[in-house]
């Protein structure tokens, strides 16, 4: 869940300040409890770590040029410790000689500080990562990769982790055990990061360390090692296609918002990569063979958060359209829960980052009992897409706000875009049809256009709500994962409770809470369920409650005493790919009049790697 970056110069000594501060910004995303920095210089260890944002940490460092030949930086999500300067990384062993940055959770952390302290080893914070600085200080005898390879084998648990020894000042390590990092090759600096947006502001060649593996930076040099053998790996190095515009704000006043506005053209991207015209087949790279292998009886989704909510979405589009059995779970569940699926069965794992622990075990649970895996996710190279046997792309480009709306309208594209396939290629629907239905994704890009120049409309509608304190999402057929999706988005950004559920729900206990003022919002897309909805709306304002409608049958609606956000009309099965933009923008405004840090919400961090 942190950010972690590190440098070496090649030679002679460069100012690290710059770089080490405008790469943590870069994945602040993955944490923002605290931050700090080492760098190894002329003049000794220098070392500045502070609770809050980069931004206190800047304020700290002033405008001190600080040079260096080995930088270390990071941004934490707390958790052994709170947030304190203190348990900030970087750490040090007691005696000052070994620093690192660790992201990730050392569980057997108190039986290793126990066997350290009766040696004599004294602690200073309450964090697992002192252990491994520790440990590796306690191995250290001048040979650094295989003091840190020796620390990494009695490690359980999940790292990566950049090391540096005070008597190296050429030499930096990284270590990789189920948490990414990543080497960046650029002119005269050599670079590790927990993702490449730490330097993708100086270059764009990488290479992907796997779980197992440590890098060995000395000045230019740079040598890949099986940690657990200690044999030499050759890696291949790989250009990366995102850019740094890409991953800056571009004139918008958030992230968030400037993802949101990007929505239409990662979709067009997609749909040319995939579905360039109305009559041509889909299609998917890789899906021709992986179905020609198996037979598939059932698909099961996995994800958490959003992804989940995509998968959802997915299972209608899938039984709707091309008529395969889907079972949906939490990825968290899927973990623990062994269901009695087998080879026949399809999971289909769907992720922004590649990263989630928990989707990650759930991909690992239910392929030990042989079911192949298709990842949907957007980070190229994330470990999802490394363990998957076929990756589809949702090419989203990199999401930096912690409130996904971009990543999840892509994932919703591809998941459409394997259920035409699956249609088409198993003829479970009229070609007429699937052609029709195709014409219509294809116009999905300039609809969602249009609704982002109504945003405006959402900013009155956010004023008319911006003092509730509670939120009723509904939603039937394939908009209910909708309405969860849109009281999420609400919940994380404006911390305002938020809850979404099936319309046909609300009789069985929700409609308690109905009061005068209490607000819902209703999804009520072009359907045979729209006079079910109508149906949710009257029970509400005859309890006095109040209604906003997000519908492309406005005319529906008209006669009530309700705000109405109408959206272009669509059929139903692409409805959540319009429905969730008001939805997002709704919850942006929300979040902007109550005043809260939106692409950086409390408590929480863009990948979650740990369980
Ligand atoms: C959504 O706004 C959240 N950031 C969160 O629910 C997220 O979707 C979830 O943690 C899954 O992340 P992933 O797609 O990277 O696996």
């Amino acid at each position: 869940m942190c950010g972690i970056l590190g440098t070496v110069i090649h030679d002679g000594v460069n100012e690290l300040r710059e770089t080490l501060i405008t790469g943590l910004k870069a994945v602040e995303y993955r944490g923002y409890d605290s931050a700090g920095v080492a760098i190894l210089g002329p003049n000794g260890l220098f070392i500045n770590k502070r609770a809050g944002k980069i931004a206190v940490l800047e304020d700290h460092l002033g405008g001190d040029v600080l040079s260096g030949t080995v930088g270390l930086g990071h941004t934490r999500w707390a958790t052994h410790g709170v947030p304190s300067d203190n348990n900030s990384h970087p750490h040090q062993d007691f005696r000052e000689r070994i620093t690192i940055v660790h992201n990730g959770i050392i569980e057997n952390y108190a039986e290793l500080k126990q066997e350290l302290m009766t040696m004599g080893v004294e602690f200073t914070t309450e964090t697992d990562t002192e252990v491994a600085a520790n440990l590796i200080g306690f191995y250290y005898n001048g040979d650094l990769p295989a003091a840190v390879c020796r620390a990494a084998r009695r490690i359980d648990g999940s790292f990566s982790m950049c090391v540096m020894a005070k008597d190296q000042p050429r030499m930096l390590i990284g270590i990789r055990n189920k948490l990414p990092l990543l080497v960046g090759h650029g002119p005269g600096v050599t670079y590790l990061g927990s993702d490449v947006t730490a330097f993708l502001a100086y270059t764009r060649e990488v290479t992907y360390l796997a779980d197992g593996e440590i890098v060995v930076i000395d000045g230019p040099a740079c040598r890949f090692m099986d940690w657990r053998t200690g044999e030499p790996v050759v890696k291949q190095q790989e250009r990366v296609e995102w850019d740094i515009e890409q991953a800056q704000k571009g004139g918008f006043e958030t992230f968030m918002m400037k993802e949101i506005h990007e929505q239409p053209a990662v979709i067009r991207q997609i749909l040319e990569r995939y579905l360039p015209s109305e009559d041509a087949p889909v299609y998917l790279p890789g899906l021709d063979d992986f179905a020609a292998e198996r037979e598939t009886r059932l698909i099961s989704l996995v994800g958490c958060g959003t992804a989940f909510h995509a998968c959802k979405v997915g299972k209608y589009m899938l039984e709707g359209l091309a008529g395969v059995p889907c079972r949906v779970q939490l990825a968290h569940e899927a973990l623990y829960h062994q269901a009695p699926i087998g080879k026949h069965a399809v999971t289909v794992a769907v992720s922004q980052s590649g990263e989630t622990a928990d989707t990650l075990g759930a991909v690992r649970t239910q392929s030990a009992i042989g079911s192949p895996v298709i990842a949907i996710a957007n980070v190229v190279g994330s470990s999802l897409t490394r363990e998957a046997d076929l990756t589809l792309y949702t090419m989203a480009g990199p999401e930096i706000s912690v409130a996904s709306t971009k990543a999840f309208t892509c994932q919703l594209t591809v998941l459409t875009l394997i259920a035409l396939w699956v249609a088409e290629k198993f003829q479970r629907k009229p070609p007429e049809e699937l052609k029709r239905l195709k014409t219509e994704l294809l116009g999905i890009p300039a609809k969602m256009e249009l609704i982002l120049e109504s945003k405006y409309t959402l900013e009155k509608l956010a004023r008319v709500y911006r003092h509730v304190d509670h939120f009723y999402y509904l939603g039937r057929g394939i908009s209910y994962p909708v309405a969860m999706e849109g009281a999420l988005k609400l919940k994380e950004i404006s911390y305002v409770h938020a809850e979404g559920y099936a319309g046909g729900e609300m009789k069985h206990g929700a409609i308690a809470l109905i009061e005068p003022g209490f607000p819902t919002c209703l999804l009520a897309p072009r359907s045979n369920l729209v006079d079910k909805m109508v149906g949710n709306m009257e029970e509400i304002l005859s309890r006095k409650g109040e209604v906003m409608v997000v519908t492309n049958v406005p005319q529906r609606f008209a006669d009530y005493d309700v705000h109405v956000f109408p959206f272009p009309d669509c059929p139903q099965v692409l409805s959540p790919l319009l429905m969730s933009l008001p939805l997002q923008l709704f919850a942006y405004y929300s979040a902007k009049l109550r005043d809260r840090d939106i692409d950086q919400p409390r408590n929480l961090a863009k990948s979650v790697v740990v369980e």
